[in-house]
């Protein structure tokens, strides 16, 4: 396989596990040389930086809290002293906090806003910096890319998860208003949405073959995806091969945005 990421730095936020584990692995697979920023679990970050050598690529691994501008700026300083600078950046670090409506309190809500939405703004704007600071590399036709990781639910309103849609709602805003200014100067933004996953974040939604059942009903491709599923999209996305494409959301859902339930009704 060509190498279409070679010589590139990337920086994936909350990379240490679940969908941003299979996005540090395709990115450093095609080339890249990976900072893994994670919030816990340091020993995930070792067996993926050890992982991600053994297949001849390069890792290294920053914790900081997306949501605090000190610990932010200070992870950007960092991997630029060790890299050098950053090409590319996946805003992936995000979590959910459910509840009914009525019951969500203002300490989930911030907590929701602060790391899925406040934390890919304060990312995305280290990143800008960095790539306007240091000029156009021979690495890429692009001065830089940004990948947010949204969701399905950036345009499904989803019940009991209010705080979560309305954070990927504004990401998704968020990202087109970066894209349309800095187009100009060559910086790529664009989203990736995924659908239903596997990963710790929804296991209660497939724990059970019942559960697993009606999860499938919301999925015209009848399968559930898998981590490498949004891992390769994020690769050719930050690839030049995508370089006519910014400001776009990519929905990576198996059909779970196509409306399902009117395939035969309506
Ligand atoms: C959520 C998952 C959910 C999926 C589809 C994702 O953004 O994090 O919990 O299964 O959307 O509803």
């Amino acid at each position: 396989m060509s190498k279409r990421l070679a010589g590139q730095k990337a920086l994936v936020t909350g990379a240490n596990s679940g969908i941003g584990r299979a996005i540090a692995k395709s990115l450093a697979a095609d080339g890249a040389d990976v900072v893994i920023n994670y919030i816990s679990r340091p020993e995930e970050t070792e067996k993926l930086i050890e992982e991600i050598k053994a297949d001849g690529g390069n890792a290294i691994g920053i914790k900081a809290d997306v949501s605090k501008e000190d610990q932010v700026q200070a992870m950007f300083k960092e991997a630029i002293e060790k890299f050098g600078t950053i090409d590319i950046l996946v805003n992936n670090a995000g979590l959910q906090r459910d509840a009914p409506f009525k019951d969500q309190t203002l300490d989930d809500w911030n907590l929701v806003i602060n790391v899925n939405l406040t934390g890919q703004f304060l990312c995305a704007r280290e990143a800008v910096r960095e790539f306007l600071r240091r000029g156009m590399r021979n690495v890429s036709v692009a001065l830089g890319k940004i990948v947010c990781i949204s969701s399905v639910h950036d345009i499904i309103p989803w019940a009991g998860h209010v705080n979560y849609a309305a954070s990927k709602g504004g990401v998704m805003l968020m990202m087109k208003s970066i894209a349309q200014e800095l187009a100009p100067q060559k910086i790529r933004v664009n989203s990736i949405s995924p659908g239903a996953i596997r990963t710790n974040i929804n296991y209660s939604a497939m724990d059970t073959p019942e559960e697993e059942a009606a999860l499938l009903k919301l999925i015209p491709y009848k399968r559930i995806g898998v981590t490498e599923d949004i891992g390769k999209v994020a690769a050719w996305l930050c690839s030049d091969d995508a370089d006519y494409i910014t400001g776009a959301t990519i929905y990576v859902d198996g059909g779970m945005t196509l409306y399902p339930e009117f395939a035969h009704g309506g």
